[in-house]
């Protein structure tokens, strides 16, 4: 199944087994749409830490292209079966480190590792490559239908009026049309008709840069607020629901998602506005039992303090820039995911809707 033309693609693999990764820079966005050539894993794990590619499934999806890097790596530089595989694993470790909030990325890491593993011992490391490849592509292919399936059941519960997202979860964070932002897009193209805010996202500007510019491409209307626009908003009565994606989920249900969430969603809660997270089951951590055990990944103070290559407060300032937050779960009405909507959000709730087929 492949997305609509007018949906961004974050990522592509081109060639064989040997061959590279291509990624959009995102950093360039909105001003410039530019691909990105990866043919080391050097170059992968920069991007990732950069915010070239980002969001949690696409992160996922890249790590596991990036193994077949490394893998290609090993082949061009005829190493030894051992010394291939070894190199394979230690390249796996810097990938999954890469940003450590979003568990898709160790997750998909792993899964493709896990392939690795099953081959016989005497596998040539071009056959590495092409098991690494073929499994990197059944993620990007299984996120596709994800996606879409998030997209169907979140646009099925989402009340009529406006919606506002924070961050960008569309294309340019997954493999097919997004989480949240495939929710609202989803319903357009069902033909309902509403309002679309999206917050700025600051630092990065994921909101701005990004998300308005996946809805212009796409012709759907988007209203770009500063973050601290959200709570004056939702006193308007123009926002029926807040949507927004995860990087990663605990077994209680709390949610770490862009710095501002957290926020946005005691916000929604105060104003009688359901507050909405959409995300696959690979967003769920269910090794850990609560929000407080998430990594937060803590960004560069100038990030804060230079926004967009912009001075914006003077040399000396200090800045604090955790790159995340957790939503604790009894904010959040509903997680949309690919087997349907998780609601009330409760453990056992949470349990239960992810062994049920996704549909
Ligand atoms: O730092 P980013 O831009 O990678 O953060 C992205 C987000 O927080 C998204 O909301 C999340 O990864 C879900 S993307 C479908």
């Amino acid at each position: 199944m492949t997305p609509s033309p007018t949906v961004p693609v974050a990522l592509r693999w081109q060639g064989d087994a040997t061959g590279h990764l291509e990624l959009v820079d995102q950093t360039l966005l909105p001003v410039r749409l530019e691909w990105i050539s990866c043919r080391d894993v050097d170059t992968v794990v920069e991007a990732i830490k950069s915010l070239r590619v980002r969001g949690a499934p696409a992160i996922g999806i890249a790590g596991g292209y990036g193994l077949v890097v490394a893998a290609g790596e090993a082949v061009r530089d005829r190493m030894t079966l051992d010394r291939g595989r070894g190199h394979i694993l230690a390249q796996a470790e810097r990938l999954a480190t890469a940003r450590p909030t979003a568990v898709n990325l160790r997750w998909a890491v792993e899964r493709c590792i896990a392939v690795l593993d099953r081959l016989p011992d005497d596998a040539s490391t071009i056959t590495m490559a092409e098991a690494l490849l073929a499994e990197a592509r059944v993620i990007h292919d299984e996120d596709r239908r994800l996606c879409a399936a998030i997209g169907r059941h979140g646009a099925a519960i989402l009340p009529r009026g406006g919606v506002l997202t924070h961050c960008n979860t569309g294309g340019l964070a997954t493999g097919g049309a997004g989480t949240a932002l495939g929710v609202i897009t989803t319903a357009w193209d069902e033909g309902r008709r509403f309002e679309v805010f999206a917050d700025e996202t600051r630092p990065l500007f994921q909101g701005a840069r990004l998300t308005a510019w996946e809805l212009v491409q796409r012709g759907i209307p988007v209203t770009v607020i500063c973050d601290s626009a959200a709570g004056h908003l939702l006193t308007t009565g123009r926002v029926a629901a807040c949507v927004v994606g995860a990087d990663r989920i605990t077994a209680n249900g709390d949610t770490a998602n862009k710095i501002g969430t957290y926020g946005l969603a005691v916000l929604a809660v105060a104003h009688g506005v359901p507050f909405y997270v959409a995300a696959p089951s690979s967003t769920f951590d269910l090794s850990l039992e609560t929000g407080a055990e998430i990594p937060i990944e803590e960004r560069s103070p100038t990030e804060v303090t230079n926004p967009l290559g912009v001075i914006a407060a003077p040399d000396g300032a200090r800045a604090y820039n955790p790159a995340f937050d957790v939503t604790p779960a009894r904010y959040i009405k509903g997680i949309i995911t690919e087997h349907g909507v998780i609601e009330p959000v409760t453990r056992d709730r949470i349990r239960a809707v992810l062994a049920t087929p996704s549909r």
